[in-house]
């Protein structure tokens, strides 16, 4: 691991194009602060909408809610959003920070009345803390362990009012007491090219740079689903319109900036790129189970594989999750170049 392991993993991964990375302190601007500022998941606003009127209206907080989907679709914007719409503080933390029950007692007993709290990679929290949170989520009560040994006494107490929003990539790793405690679950979903488009045009204004409607598509079909793509590829281009061009993002230096950051036609990096190669040639199109693929492609972890690289593949069509293992599908070829004749699947 260490340095050589950074080596490697640099050569599969565009951090252009790495929805998981920090964003950049000013990105904070560019998320929207409103409902009615929050481009797509049409669906889920539609129920949130309501569910913040109905608790506005009766005086209350809003229910517990789950988000889930991959990263970079928004998980930390709505929930901030929420909070903005309830006219309420919320506070975010990462579950693995999460390490002693105390670290969760302190920060759940400080939340002023109605306060979020944010709770990221929710999947991830010690089972000691996630149970806690049962009866802080339920009763808001919390049963605090004083002293040690046959003296040890339990202490209950009352928490304020109090909104748990929890986000995960990995639904299925949520388990069902803690699942069942929220009373909201929606799950993000990848956005369509035009809402793509609109987001980019959004974020130019914020930025104030100009772009032309050809610049924000060319981001648009580049970003794979993801906003987070959408905004740290148009920081790239305003950098390259700003050095290489006149300081507008036209079509042609959208274009030349993504050719540059090795950014193909579907937004597929070199991780992508390299997974469909091991799976197309040396699995000859699968079924493989993803830890050996992941063994196959060397520093990089079947967990990132399956939150970072197979949803997308999946979503457009090049992959297939079966119980056997996974599937190269016939476009996966295609995009590759290989004829299907060179896996079992399609000879
Ligand atoms: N910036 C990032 N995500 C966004 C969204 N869903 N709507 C508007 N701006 C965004």
């Amino acid at each position: 691991m260490g340095h050589e392991a950074m080596v490697t993993m640099s050569i599969y991964r565009n951090p252009d194009l790495d929805p998981t990375q920090a964003e950049e302190p000013f990105d904070y601007s560019l998320r929207p602060q409103r409902l009615g500022e929050y481009i797509g998941q049409e669906k889920v606003k539609a129920r949130l909408e309501i569910a913040l009127k109905a608790a506005l209206r009766r005086g209350e907080v809003l229910d517990h809610v789950l988000l889930f989907g991959p990263p970079g679709l928004g998980k930390t914007t709505l929930a901030h959003v929420l909070a903005n719409e309830m006219g309420a503080p919320c506070k975010v933390i990462q579950a693995p920070a999460l390490e002693k029950k105390g670290d969760l007692a302190a920060i759940l007993t400080n939340l002023e009345p109605g306060e979020f709290l944010f709770i990221d990679e929710i999947h991830r929290l010690a089972p000691a803390i996630e149970e806690m949170l049962y009866a802080a989520m339920e009763d808001r009560k919390l049963d605090i362990l004083i002293g040690q040994g046959p003296s040890a006494q339990t202490l209950k107490v009352d928490l304020r009012p109090f909104t748990l929003v929890g986000a995960t990539t990995r639904a299925g790793l949520i388990t069902k007491p803690l699942h069942d405690r929220f009373g909201m679950v929606h799950r993000l979903e990848y956005y369509t090219r035009e809402e793509l488009g609109v987001i980019a045009s959004r974020s130019a204004q914020v930025l104030k740079v100009e772009m032309a409607e050809a610049g924000a598509e060319a981001i648009a079909k580049r970003s794979r689903g993801t906003p987070r793509i959408v905004n740290r590829l148009l920081r790239r281009c305003r950098d390259f319109a700003d050095v290489k061009g006149e300081g507008i993002i036209t079509h042609d230096i959208a274009e030349a900036c993504l050719k540059l950051h090795e950014v193909d036609e579907l937004g597929l990096d070199g991780l992508d790129r390299a997974y469909l190669e091991a799976l197309c040639s040396k699995f000859r199109g699968g079924p493989v189970g993803v830890r050996t693929l992941a063994a196959a492609l060397g520093e990089v972890e079947g967990d990132a594989l399956e939150d970072l690289v197979e949803p997308y593949l999946m979503q457009i069509g090049f992959l297939d999750r079966t119980p056997q293992g996974r599937r190269a599908t016939e476009a996966a070829y295609s995009y590759l170049g290989l004829k299907t004749s060179d896996g079992p699947l399609f000879g």
